[in-house]
């Protein structure tokens, strides 16, 4: 049987419009928080195939969505790279020695013996792949070496990014080969998620929006693209999606070898339309918030479907929701695409 999420990404006809939602394995589903209390904490969860897979396959069984996104974090990357990582309460990830010198950046480990260590991910992806139903597919990911780097650099989230931009604008040179190092580890990373069962990946670039227009080119778009084009000329029949958080001003120069565009909930779905729905098919975009009211769903969903009934089109959230989102109102929000996309 045929995969309809994969088949949208290609931008075939379909039964109705795929739906799924970024952050679909989390806390507001409390069988989410069961197994997470089970491991004990977040990085034991990313850690155990097992876990792993069991919180995967949550929202297809209970939300109804059309495919999986792989249960990790981002951040491992980086972890594994040989920064240590702790996820505290309240605060999110927190790394105990940013790279800010030649000398952390040379005391990264990289290439194929970073890839390499992250062998719970691509054990559950063959354990999800074994449970997944045949007709819904797997999304596996990365981040963007730039989202990625904001992380590395500033050791934690940031509001202003003050310490990448000064590196940007002073030293260039630092930035660009830390960028470098990650996209090598990520091209493996995403290879080896392919070679594992993956049916699609995405690159989230959740920190696109603190770049002005041409370093947000120079330092993130560009490697990005360099990414897909690698994954693109190895593996044809997988379709890469690109989600760039936040750059609404900038998409009448976004191009590369890519699939699906990503639309963040800041951009309104019509003007993405506008620049990219003859190139890519378009991913999105109902902001998170609107989960807290059906009424708010149904307004959204409606109007998405009208401005892309005659595009090519997969639903989605504008970024991740959020951990006190009613249960049924996700599963409102999910068989409601469904429902009004039906062909
Ligand atoms: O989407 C999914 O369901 C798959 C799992 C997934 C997680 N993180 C699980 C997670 C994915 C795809 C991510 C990606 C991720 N991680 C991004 C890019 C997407 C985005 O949201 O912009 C980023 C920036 C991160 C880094 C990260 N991880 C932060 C900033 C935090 C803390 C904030 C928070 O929501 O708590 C995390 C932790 C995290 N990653 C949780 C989950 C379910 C919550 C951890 C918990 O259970 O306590």
């Amino acid at each position: 049987m045929g995969k309809i999420f994969v088949d949208a990404c290609f931008g075939k006809e379909t039964p109705y419009t795929p739906v799924w939602m970024m952050r679909q394995a989390g806390r507001y589903l409390p069988e989410y928080k069961a197994v997470r209390a089970q491991a004990g904490n977040f990085l034991n969860l990313c850690h155990d195939p097992e876990k792993a897979c069991e919180v995967t396959l949550q929202p297809v069984d209970i939300v109804g969505v059309d495919a999986a996104i792989l249960f990790s974090d981002i951040l491992v990357i980086p972890n594994e790279m040989g920064m240590k990582l702790d996820f505290l309460a309240g605060e999110g990830p927190v790394f105990e020695s940013p790279v800010r010198d030649e000398a952390a950046l040379d005391a990264l480990i990289g290439g194929e013996e970073a890839a390499n260590k992250l062998t719970y991910v691509y054990e559950a992806i063959a354990l999800i792949r074994e449970r997944l139903a045949e007709d819904k597919a797997l999304i596996g990911f990365t981040g963007s070496p730039w989202t990625l780097a904001t992380y590395m650099i500033e050791g934690q989230g940031s509001k202003t990014y003050n310490i990448c931009k000064k590196l940007i604008y002073t030293n260039p040179d630092f930035m660009h080969k830390l960028l470098l190092e990650v996209t090598e580890v990520v091209k493996l990373y995403l290879e080896k998620q392919i070679e594992a069962g993956v049916d699609v990946v995405q690159i989230f670039d959740s920190w696109a929006a603190a770049l002005e227009k041409s370093k947000y080119f120079e330092f993130s778009w560009n490697y990005m693209k360099d990414i897909a084009a690698h994954i693109k000329a190895k593996y044809p029949h997988i379709p890469i999606i690109m989600f760039p958080k936040g750059i609404p001003a900038y998409l009448d120069e976004i191009d590369g070898d890519f699939d699906v565009f990503g639309v963040d909930w800041s951009t309104p779905m019509a003007l993405a339309k506008e620049h990219l729905g003859d190139r890519y098919v378009l991913q999105g975009n109902m902001e998170p918030c609107r989960l807290y009211s059906k009424e708010a769903t149904k307004e959204c969903v409606t109007s998405i479907a009208e401005t892309m009934k005659d595009g090519r089109h997969i639903f989605n959230l504008g970024h991740g929701i959020l951990p006190d989102v009613p249960v049924e109102n996700a599963k409102y929000f999910v068989s409601l695409c469904q429902e009004v996309s039906k062909r």
